[in-house]
């Protein structure tokens, strides 16, 4: 039979290991260093560049305006609690139950009505900048945006032109009209502080204003499948004349006698090309594409006969177009639009394997 120790006997040989001062010195400069880091984090945000659109702005002054509050209420709390460790913490050779205090009516109601009241400014606060971020804005221009695996379209219904990378002019609302071709996907662009779902059975909406001039990230946030990492593209603010321009070159580049495969057959498939989107995510000098999602298709009409054996070149690129899991270059993602069969023609196919069988 064993014999447990007494406190009093413990007293005498092995005293009880206290919270002593330098424990308490630790853990006050542990949580200052704490309370100091994060408050540098959260005012300078060195993870986030500066908002570059008006909705941007009013995102950042509501962060700022609930990171103050919470400041407040964190140092309070902390503060009470590092006050009570030191004061109130056991005190070398005490070793008497604690006071039997059993509740404390007037704290109770103060430590409830205090965040509750809190939580319902920070609410009507947000629920204000939602509303302001999400109003109609007088002549605001409509672009439609269709997301697909793995990339992002952006069509200018005015002027008929549908383009790989988001253009807008600065000062410009603009409502953005959303839909995907497939899975549920997230248009996010970091620098405007706006995020939302893009999911395939209904459209939703999101409304920007570009306030800086530049250019800048737009990433897909929704995990889509085994090209989600690589699925971005990047929308430019440009000054109201330089949009005006691109987009009337744009136009007018649609607008043009449609080249037909007899005719030129290298400018029917270069429009082909880009009118495709294959830009988007391969490199082609010739059709001036810079896409670095997919292999780099310089060359291809002299790779293409040795890629797979016993595939001659012609039906290699034709496969590749209409069943892209088939042949899967080593180190790319199985990122390919699997519904060019449905979208395009027997001749624009012809077209367009014929125009890179011409890549040598
Ligand atoms: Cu689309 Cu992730």
């Amino acid at each position: 039979m064993s014999h447990e120790a007494t406190p009093n006997e413990a007293d005498h040989s092995a005293p009880a290991p206290v919270f002593d001062a330098t424990s308490k010195a630790a853990s006050f400069l542990i949580a200052a260093i704490a309370v100091i880091a994060g408050l540098v984090m959260g005012w300078v945000n060195p993870f986030m560049s500066k908002s570059a659109s008006s909705q941007g702005t009013m995102i950042d002054t509501l962060f700022s305006i609930v990171l103050g509050i919470t400041t407040v209420v964190f140092v309070i709390v902390q503060g009470f609690l590092i006050y009570s460790i030191v004061r109130f913490g056991r005190q070398p050779g005490d070793d008497e139950d604690g006071p039997p205090i059993r509740g404390n009516t007037k704290l109770e109601i103060i430590w409830t009505a205090v965040p509750a009241i809190t939580i319902v400014i920070i609410g009507l606060l947000s629920y204000r900048v939602l509303a302001d971020i999400e109003r109609p804005q007088p002549g605001e221009r409509l672009i439609e945006v269709k997301a697909f695996q793995y990339a992002w379209q952006f069509y200018y219904p005015e002027a008929d032109v549908t383009a790989t990378e988001l253009h807008v002019a600065l000062d410009e609302p603009v409502l953005l009209k959303m839909r995907s071709n497939d899975v549920i996907h997230s248009f996010w662009v970091p620098a405007f502080r706006i995020k939302k779902d893009v999911m395939p059975d209904r459209v939703t909406e999101a409304r920007i204003t570009g306030t800086e001039l530049g250019t800048y990230p737009i990433v897909c946030a929704e995990l889509c499948g085994a090209g989600h990492a690589v699925m971005r593209s990047q929308v430019v603010v440009q000054s109201d004349a330089d949009f005006k321009a691109w987009l009337a070159t744009a136009a007018a580049a649609k607008k043009a006698p449609q080249p037909a495969a007899t005719a030129d057959p290298i400018a029917y498939g270069r429009q082909l090309f880009t009118q495709y989107a294959c830009d988007a995510c391969h490199t082609l000098d010739d059709a001036n594409a810079h896409g670095q999602i997919g292999p780099n298709l310089n060359g291809i009409g002299s790779r293409a006969a040795n890629r797979v054996s016993g595939q001659p070149a012609e039906a290699y690129l034709r496969t590749s177009i209409l069943k892209p899991g088939e042949y899967i270059v080593e180190g790319y993602p199985d990122a390919m639009p699997k519904d060019y069969g449905l979208r395009m023609s027997d001749a624009e196919v012809h077209a367009l394997v014929t125009y890179l069988l011409g890549q040598k």
